[in-house]
């Protein structure tokens, strides 16, 4: 479990100026902030030192920006933050330098300044130690909280803990705390759901949980890779080749026992074309004609993944089952959504899919915990270190 240094340790007098790195790397939409998820999701670390009379210098990335692209700038992102958080909050013209020391040496206690997108700053991705010391030097202490950048060993997630004292935030310690957790101590049983596109994004996580839970269920179009290495026709799905043959690998380690059972669809909702108006029609069994793709897992396979999720002392869900953004094939996300939402166990959501599954099924706010990070969660699950919370240790 987590055991490093929290915001909430921190003797604070008032007037401390802190360096904040936030993850919001947010969705805008004719720039405004179309999901203010990961913002809300700072406010708990954000308040606390508010709460202490801190000066606070926050900063993060938006977006995979070369340079200084103006659309990518973290105003829309402070803005919406003005509008949560009752205190006075600025926007830096920059990521460094002079305008910004300006903006630092004005800060009041108990306001905010928003520096700009770190990644327009060459530096940023370089874990530049020259950047990270020049944004050390506007603060007393470093505060991580963007747990959904943890994965990155960029100046502002881990660079700058090296000069400052360096606590965790609130939400980076929450998020970490629960994700190890589920692999170190889980209530169990332990059923892990996985969905989406791609085998070869969740081959990692297979391996790991086919070690260490009771039951690892499978959908969305990664199914597919699966089916074809059973021998099964998979018509006109998507197949991911490349997952064929690591589908293959985890099947056979399923076979060998001793570890979780691996569940596959039994039964498909397939579809002429991916499109809301296609002709559909339900099929019982695996196997895809011509002309067909499988876009849903069917209400057997719906029904037996609930059941499974109703038993288990701990769910994680990542990925949807089907195309849930078109109405006639969102039943088997929808069944999931909603077993998670109702199972009596812990439940955590991981990944943008499932979460926006979740939120578009009304559920969101129904689990035990919905994580903000999508590569960090998995990386985290896949028992990789995270140089984001590397740093705090190394720094403690
Ligand atoms: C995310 O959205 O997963 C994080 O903010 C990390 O963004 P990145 O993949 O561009 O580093």
């Amino acid at each position: 479990m987590l055991t490093k240094r929290t915001v909430s340790d921190l003797d604070l007098q008032g007037g401390e100026r802190a360096l904040v790195r936030v993850d919001f790397n947010v969705p805008l939409e004719d720039g405004r902030v179309a999901d203010d998820t990961r913002i809300r999701a700072a406010l708990p670390t954000i308040q606390l030192l508010l709460d202490a009379g801190a000066r606070l210098i926050l900063c993060s990335h938006l977006g995979r920006p070369k340079g200084r692209e103006p659309e990518t700038s973290l105003r829309p992102a402070s803005d919406r933050l003005a509008e949560l958080v009752d205190a006075p909050v600025a926007q830096a013209d920059a990521v460094v330098g002079d305008s910004v020391r300006a903006a630092v040496d004005a800060l009041e206690p108990g306001s905010i300044l928003v520096l700009e997108n770190t990644r327009w700053e060459p530096g940023e991705k370089a874990n530049d130690p020259e950047l990270a010391r020049e944004l050390a030097s506007y603060a007393d202490v470093y505060v991580d909280d963007a747990f959904g950048a943890a994965h990155r060993a960029h100046a502002t997630t881990a660079g700058v803990a090296a000069h400052l004292p360096a606590v965790a935030g609130l939400l980076l310690q929450r998020e970490v705390d629960t994700l190890e957790r589920i692999v170190e101590a889980p209530e169990r049983p332990l059923c892990v759901v996985l969905g989406g596109a791609k085998v070869t994004d969740k081959v990692a996580l297979i391996d790991r949980f086919l070690d260490t839970a009771d039951s690892v269920l499978i959908g969305g179009a990664m199914c597919f890779s699966f089916f074809r290495a059973q021998g099964h026709p998979t018509g006109d799905s998507l197949v991911e080749e490349e997952g064929v043959e690591l589908a293959r690998k985890a099947l056979a380690k399923a076979e060998e026992g001793g570890g979780a059972r691996l569940l596959l669809p039994v039964d498909l909702v397939l579809g002429d074309r991916f499109a809301a108006d296609a002709d559909r029609r339900e099929s019982d069994g695996v196997a895809v004609p011509d002309g067909w793709m499988g876009l849903d897992v069917g209400p057997r396979t719906a029904a037996a993944y609930a059941g499974e999720i109703s038993a288990a002392g701990t769910v994680f869900w990542n990925g949807p089952m089907g195309a849930f953004e078109l109405e006639p094939f969102a039943a088997g996300t929808r069944a999931v959504a909603e077993a998670v939402a109702a199972a009596p166990g812990t439940t955590v959501v991981g990944g943008g899919d499932s979460a926006a599954a979740l939120a578009s099924f009304g559920l969101a706010d129904s689990v035990t915990h919905m994580s903000t990070g999508g590569g960090a969660a998995l990386e985290l699950l896949e028992g990789k270190a995270l140089p984001g919370v590397e740093a705090l240790d190394d720094a403690q």
